[in-house]
């Protein structure tokens, strides 16, 4: 079977979005439509087969819900992947954990984003590769390793490379905080920070509180522990404090976990009086709070508001820092800072998980840090932040219809735009694409995925001349997305 030989039978029975969708599972599983087919486009679908958009993109959603297929952005549907037995065998379908069902669910409606070459790519919260200070930190990883010699490559301890300790230590002390390097344990990215200090706290059938909207890998952690989010909302000062009251109440909720300077993805700062009462919330229930620092050396202008970790004095806050947005991620280096019990457990978590990270890389990143070369590359990049936030804020004043809201952070790369009227973003991108430019919809970061009028921007890669073709793009395709809305409407989905 082609993609082009999908047909429809005028006498067939049931809805004709499932019959289009059965042909097309039959094809898949017939193995003549294989992994990476492309489907054709919704549009030249539903003319062929004289139906309307809105039915071929419900077949599309059913087989994506199916985990059969998958849409990329900018790129269209395509088979994920076939079937095949061994040498004829059926081949038996193991039973996964029922947390992993729904993380392949969250993960199967996360939007794809194919080749963005021509795109002005809002959408990615990665540092542009053309800051990354490679040279100094190739220089940093040979007197590493002329020093370390064989040692460091044996197992290391399971907190960590000692003198990388010390001098995130020292630099933690200089921000207020009360750290020790005993007090800290490396890890793989904060994201190895967030799963280890998830399942510190919570089991299967527990649950966490987060905040509404929240940084979607949280969501899919959750998810994949079998834990569930129990949402709070965010207001411009932070989380709501009554609805924190409420949530942490509950028995079930074991833990909160926020982003209070440079949220995620809304890019604003929990002021301080909010960061002392929400302490205070979580004291008053002994529930713990995870404080996701991941940006918090990449503030570009304002004064520093203390960390959770510096103002708490009861030993309830675990606090996640990470150098994959100050400098790059692929050293996957990060640090969990936590007391007394805390500690101790996510010390063993630590070792029952990977036993100990790559010392080569944890020892260059502590040369890369002495040699001062971490603070001048810090110096850079608060500068272009300054001119990249100072451009996206004009440019979305000026491009974006009346009514719209949007966050000026004083750092970070991300900055959360509210449309001024009923719009789902998700379907919003598909247009948006086509204008030239791609964001991640604010649904993304919902923990039920519910629709969103929201969108995320990111301006790590996107340089001041890109982020106001950009926006001036973005203006548009909102402006005729809502002038369509109006007359039609639009499927619930993107398919392109
Ligand atoms: C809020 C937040 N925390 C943690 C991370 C993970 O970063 P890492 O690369 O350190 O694992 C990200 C990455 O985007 C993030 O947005």
């Amino acid at each position: 079977m082609n993609p082009g030989d999908i047909q429809l039978d005028a006498a067939g029975e049931g809805p004709v979005y499932r019959r289009i969708a059965d042909q097309i599972r039959d094809g898949i599983e017939a193995g003549s439509l294989g992994a990476g087919s492309r489907l054709p486009p919704i549009r030249s679908l539903a003319s062929d087969l004289g139906v309307n958009r809105d039915t071929v993109a419900l077949a599309y959603e059913s087989l994506a819900d199916e985990g059969l297929v998958e849409s990329v952005v900018g790129r269209g549907t395509f088979v994920r992947g076939t079937r095949p037995g061994v040498d004829g065998e059926e081949r038996v379908d193991v039973v996964l954990a029922s947390g992993v069902d729904r993380l392949l669910g969250l993960d199967n409606a996360r939007p794809r984003f194919g080749a963005t070459a021509d795109l002005v790519p809002f959408h990615a919260l990665i540092p542009d590769p053309a800051f990354y200070p490679v040279d100094d930190f190739r220089r940093a990883f040979n007197r590493a390793v002329s020093e370390g010699g064989a040692d460091l490559f044996l197992y290391g301890e399971p907190q960590g490379y000692p003198p990388l300790r010390e001098a995130l230590a020292t630099r933690f002390r200089a921000a207020g905080i009360d750290a020790a390097s005993s007090d800290l344990v490396l890890c793989h990215g904060a994201s190895q920070g967030i799963s280890l200090a998830l399942r510190l706290f919570a089991e299967p059938g527990d649950a966490v509180a987060v905040e509404a909207p929240t940084y979607h890998n949280v969501l899919h952690t959750l998810a994949g522990l079998g834990a569930q989010p129990v949402e709070v909302p965010m207001g411009d000062d932070g989380p709501d404090l009554a609805a924190l009251e409420r949530v942490l109440a509950r028995p079930d909720v074991k833990a909160f976990y926020t982003i209070p300077t440079f949220h995620n993805p809304m890019g604003t700062t929990t002021s301080l009086a909010a960061r002392r009462a929400l302490l205070e919330v979580a004291a008053r229930h002994g529930k713990p709070v995870i404080e996701d620092a991941f940006e918090m050396d990449l503030r570009c202008q304002g004064r520093a508001v203390a960390s959770l970790a510096a103002l708490d004095e009861r030993g309830l806050v675990v606090h996640l820092f990470s150098f994959s947005k100050s400098l790059f991620p692929g050293a996957r280096v990060g640090s969990i800072l936590a007391r007394g019990r805390a500690l101790d457990g996510l010390i063993a978590l630590k070792h029952a998980t990977d036993l100990s990270d790559a010392m080569p890389l944890q020892a260059a990143m502590a040369e890369f840090l002495k040699s001062g070369a971490y603070d001048r590359h810090l110096g850079r990049i608060r500068r272009e932040l300054r001119t990249r936030h100072a451009a996206l804020s004009e440019s979305l004043e000026r491009e974006m219809p009346e009514g719209t809201r949007f966050t000026r952070p004083d750092g970070g790369y991300q900055v959360w735009v509210e449309l001024p009227f009923d719009v789902d973003t998700r379907e919003l991108l598909a247009d948006a694409a086509r204008a030239g430019v791609v964001f991640a919809p604010g649904s993304q970061f919902n923990a039920d995925g519910r629709a969103s009028r929201c969108l995320r921007l990111v301006i790590a890669r996107t340089k001041e001349a890109q982020i106001r073709a950009g926006v001036e793009a973005l203006g548009k395709a909102v402006r005729a997305h809502r002038l369509a809305a109006g007359s039609v409407r639009q499927p619930a989905s993107v398919h392109l």
